[in-house]
């Protein structure tokens, strides 16, 4: 029922008053406590006349501001699910802000700030803020840094492998694309750097190390991430008494969905961090393929976590942006903040404040979008997995993946990425061919189901996708005009290819 304003709405305020004014079980504080006797007798009290209703609006406001800080400091520390974080992440907030909570017609939604210089005062000092230039700080890039950091801390004290504090946000920079964050991560290293990466692993990785680093004395080696025992022994081969040794995680991995378990991998880590002198040993995540609503990586022990904002992130293929967060809590992760910090100022890779805010908007949504991909990759690797055309499915929800106990474990859902192998490459090319709702492009995460040939994108002289293997981005339609369109298109593929060869 709508409240009609003057003194229904007023006694209705009052009454809630009234109730507050017992003590809270989570406010040792009472409302008599809080408000000065006046507040409540002028205009009349909670439990006689009538006060009015802005100032009951206000008093509410302010006993609720003073339960929530209370809260902190009486109670267990409580904090908001991942899916309320998310359907809020990057609103203006006035709450608790007493000079902006003056300011009641703020704009819900925020404002994209385009200014790339912020004028100085008069007094020639610059705000706390660190204001001054837009390569250095942004204020809609750190409301998406913020709030990124802040959903990659979004773990139960239980689910840590350490303690923490809850309010924490863990140090998140933003930058112009996924590999941009990777590139400006190999520049915050001391050198000499090695990287130990997955063999399985998204190209752009191995290429730009092939074609942007290896000049500069930064070198990398494949290893199997889901052999720990290859791990540790690649470990104790290439660690040095200077320099950075990087153990790079890309889980699920692409575009064979392999699941490498992060906190197995960072145990290894820490084993030979405490028996050998070695220089830096820093553990990185690429957790595109699962983002914070399916896999916490910093809740794993890793120093820093890795995203393609590009994809889920952002989620409507309009956006190119990366990001990484470093865990407050490793001493590693706390140097990593500082020399990203530094490089992300002076290197000058940021995200622009476009893409930020349009991230920032995708974040919204980013828990329903997931949930729904997961659910269809689900079901469509399930069909793909006993069809007569397809050699093998690859999606780590299915219980004949080598790794699905280790994704059980730390994936809350297992993802909306799907590969699948045909016989042969033209087989595969036909199937591509013949999709009808399914678009033919590269990319991952959006609205829309993607198809992708990954041998043919891959540099020649590095491919390593089997030649039959098709790639899936289950985006948000509906499951059965998905199947419909994949059943048909592998029947008319067989048929096109089978017929040529007869
Ligand atoms: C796992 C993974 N990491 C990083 C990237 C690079 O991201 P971007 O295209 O935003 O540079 C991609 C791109 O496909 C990816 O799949």
């Amino acid at each position: 029922m709508a409240m009609r304003s003057g003194t229904t709405s007023s006694n209705a305020c009052a009454r809630a008053i009234a109730q507050h004014r017992r003590p809270h079980p989570c406010n040792r504080a009472s409302a008599s406590s809080l408000y000065p006797h006046a507040m409540f007798t002028s205009s009349s009290s909670p439990s006689g006349g009538e006060i009015s209703s802005s100032v009951a609006g206000r008093a509410a406001f302010e006993l609720r501001r003073k339960i929530e800080e209370n809260k902190g400091q009486v109670s267990s520390r409580w904090r908001t699910s991942m899916a309320t974080q998310l359907s809020h992440a990057g609103l203006s907030k006035n709450y608790g802000d007493e000079e902006k909570s003056k300011k009641f017609n703020s704009p819900l939604s925020p404002p994209i700030e385009l200014a790339t210089t912020f004028e100085r005062p008069p007094s020639g000092e610059y705000g706390v803020d660190g204001l001054i230039y837009s390569r250095s700080c942004n204020p809609t890039r750190r409301l998406l840094e913020d709030a990124v950091g802040r959903l990659e801390m979004n773990f139960k004290e239980s689910d840590a492998s350490y303690e923490y504090d809850q309010d924490t946000i863990a140090p998140t920079f933003a930058f112009s694309s996924g590999m941009a964050a990777v590139a400006s991560l190999i520049l915050a290293c001391p050198s000499p750097v090695k990287l130990l990466i997955p063999k399985d692993v998204y190209h752009g990785v191995p290429t730009q190390l092939y074609n942007s680093f290896s000049e500069h004395g930064v070198s990398h080696e494949s290893v199997d991430m889901t052999n720990l025992n290859e791990l540790y022994q690649e470990i104790e081969d290439n660690v040095r008494s200077d320099g950075t040794l990087v153990v790079w995680v890309e889980t699920p991995s692409n575009p064979l969905c392999q699941v490498t378990d992060i906190q197995a991998v960072c145990n290894v880590v820490e084993k030979l961090r405490r028996h050998k002198d070695h220089g830096r040993i820093l553990t990185v995540v690429d957790s595109t393929w699962a983002p914070p609503c399916i896999t916490l990586p910093l809740s794993l022990s890793t120093d820093v976590v890795l995203h393609s904002g590009t994809k889920y992130l952002g989620g409507h293929s309009d956006v190119l942006l990366g990001i990484a967060s470093c865990s407050p809590t490793t001493e590693n992760g706390r140097w990593m903040a500082q020399r990203l910090r530094a490089v992300q100022t002076s290197v000058g890779a940021v995200a622009s404040p476009l893409e930020c805010w349009l991230t920032l908007r995708g974040l919204r949504t980013l828990h329903l979008r997931v949930e729904r991909q997961c659910q269809s990759a689900m079901k469509l690797a399930e069909y793909l997995h006993g069809h007569q055309h397809v050699v093998k499915c690859h999606y780590p929800g299915l219980k004949s993946h080598p790794q699905y106990a280790v994704a059980k474990e730390q994936m809350s859902m297992f993802g909306g990425m799907v590969s699948f192998e045909v016989e042969s490459e033209t087989l595969a090319m036909a199937v591509v061919g013949a999709v009808h709702i399914i678009r033919r492009a590269t990319s991952l995460g959006g609205t829309e189901t993607l198809i992708e040939h990954r041998a043919s994108i891959e540099p020649p002289e590095r491919r390593t996708s089997p030649p039959g293997l098709l790639r899936l981005s289950v985006g948000l339609e509906d499951v059965e005009d998905l199947k419909h369109d994949l059943e048909v298109a592998l029947e008319v593929a067989s048929q096109i290819v089978h017929t040529a060869t007869e």
